[in-house]
C-alpha cells in the first residue's frame, strides 16, 4: 500500500484469561511486528460490554491483558499500549461508521450470529454494531496493517468495506479539502481519506483448536479447562494438558498432506511450529514417523520453555497496578492526540461544526 504511513493496530478484549490461541494467533505477532513498524496495541474494554454489560472486575481484566502484552515483550515506550475507553474518539468515529455501514452487513457477521444465538432480537444493539467500533479502532489511526487470528478475518473485510464506502460517499469533499491519499488496492490506484487496511493473518497458528476436540476453536468460553492452555498456567499444568490432549493412534506423517482429516494431529503440529517459529513442514521433517508418546513430551517441554517465563512476568507485572496504570495513561494520551488529529479532519469532511 502506498501513500499512507504504515501503522500496525490490533486489539484484545479484556474478558477471561488469555490462552495459547490468543498468544500464537495474535500477541506473538504483535511482538514480532514491533521491531520494524510503528504499532498501537489496545485493550478494547468497550467491546467487552457488547456481550455482557456487567462484569465482576473489568479493571482487573484490563490490567491483566495489559500485563500479558508487556510480559510477552511489547515495548510501551517505543509503541503505544492503552485501553480503548480512554480515547473517546473511538466511540465518536464508531457512531459515524454506524451511519456508513448497513444493517445487512452486520447481520451477515458469523461472530454476531454465534454470539447472539437463537434469540437475536434480544441481543444488545452493541453486539450488532461491534464491527463498526472495531473499524473505528483501526481507522481512527488510519492504520494500514492489523494482525489477528483467522476468526477476525470477516470483521476486517467489513472494515475495508466501511473505509471504501466512506471514501466514496465523501469523495468530493475529500478532494476539495485536499485530504485524500493515493493508495493501491489490488491492481487499482484509488484516492481516499481512510486506508483499505491489510489483515495480517496466517502462519501455522492462525487458528488453534481445542486440545479436547480438533473441530472446535480453542476458546475462553469452553467449559473444559483441559481444552486450552492459559497464559497463566504453571509448568505442571501446561505439561499435563498437553499429555492429555486428544490424538489419534497413528504415528505422525512425514508430510503436511498426511495431516488431512487428522485435526488433532494437525493442531499439535501447528502449536509446535508456532511456538518454535518454524513451519509444519519442518516439524514433520523432524518428527514424521514418531508416535505421540514421543512427540507430546517434546511439545510439552517446548511449551513450558516458551510460556512459563511469560506467566511469571505476567504475575509480577499484574501485581504492580501503579506501573500498569501509568502505561495505560501515557499510552492513552499519545493515542488520543493521534485520534483527535484524524477526527478533526473527519468532522470537517462531514461538515460538523467543531470550531
Ligand atoms: P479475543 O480474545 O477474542 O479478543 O481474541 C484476541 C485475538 O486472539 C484475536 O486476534 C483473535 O483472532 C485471536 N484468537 C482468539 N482465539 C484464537 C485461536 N483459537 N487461534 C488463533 N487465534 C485466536
Ligand atoms: N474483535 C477482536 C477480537 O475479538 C478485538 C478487536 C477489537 C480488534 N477492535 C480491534 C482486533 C481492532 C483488531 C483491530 O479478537
Amino acid at each position: 500500500m502506498s501513500g499512507f504511513q504504515e501503522l500496525v493496530f490490533s486489539g484484545v478484549q479484556p474478558t477471561g484469561n488469555l490462552h495459547l490461541g490468543n498468544y500464537l494467533g495474535a500477541i506473538k505477532k504483535f511482538v514480532a511486528l514491533q521491531d520494524s513498524n510503528d504499532c498501537i496495541y489496545c485493550v478494547v474494554d468497550l467491546h467487552s460490554l457488547t456481550a455482557q454489560l456487567v462484569h465482576d472486575d473489568l479493571a482487573a481484566q484490563t490490567r491483566s491483558i495489559t500485563a500479558a502484552f508487556l510480559a510477552s515483550g511489547i515495548d510501551p515506550r517505543k509503541h503505544i499500549v492503552f485501553n480503548q475507553s480512554r480515547v473517546m474518539q473511538h466511540a465518536e468515529l464508531a457512531w459515524i461508521f454506524n451511519c456508513v455501514a448497513r444493517i445487512g452487513w452486520m447481520n451477515r457477521m458469523t461472530q454476531f450470529k454465534d454470539k447472539a444465538g437463537k434469540d437475536r432480537e434480544n441481543a444488545s444493539l452493541g453486539l450488532l454494531a461491534y464491527p463498526s467500533l472495531m473499524a473505528a479502532d483501526i481507522l481512527v489511526y488510519r492504520a494500514t496493517h492489523v494482525p489477528v487470528g483467522e476468526d477476525q478475518k470477516q470483521h476486517l473485510e467489513l472494515t475495508r468495506d466501511i473505509a471504501q464506502k466512506f471514501n466514496n460517499d465523501f469523495s468530493d469533499r475529500i478532494a476539495s479539502l485536499g485530504v485524500g491519499v493515493e493508495m493501491k488496492v489490488g491492481d487499482e490506484t484509488v484516492n481516499g481519506f481512510f486506508p483499505i487496511t491489510e489483515p495480517v493473518i496466517g502462519g501455522p497458528a492462525a487458528r488453534i483448536m481445542s486440545l479436547r476436540d480438533g473441530s472446535k476453536k480453542m476458546s475462553k468460553s469452553d467449559p473444559s479447562d483441559l481444552s486450552r492452555i492459559n497464559l497463566t498456567d504453571d509448568a505442571d499444568t501446561i505439561s499435563k494438558k498437553i499429555k492429555k490432549a486428544k490424538t489419534d493412534p497413528d504415528a505422525l506423517p512425514g508430510e503436511v498432506d498426511g495431516l488431512k482429516d487428522r485435526p488433532e494431529a494437525e493442531n499439535l503440529v501447528g502449536i509446535y511450529a508456532g511456538l518454535a517459529d518454524t513451519t509444519k513442514e519442518k516439524v514433520l521433517a523432524e518428527y514424521g514417523g514418531r508416535q505421540f508418546s514421543e512427540f507430546k513430551p517434546a511439545l510439552a517441554d517446548l511449551a513450558v520453555e516458551k510460556l512459563a517465563p511469560i506467566a511469571g512476568e505476567m504475575r509480577r507485572i499484574s501485581a504492580d497496578h501503579a506501573y500498569v496504570d501509568s502505561v495505560l495513561r501515557d499510552g492513552g494520551e499519545r493515542a488520543g492526540a493521534r485520534a483527535e488529529a484524524t477526527m478533526k479532519t473527519v468532522r470537517e469532511i462531514i461538515g460538523l461544526l467543531d470550531n
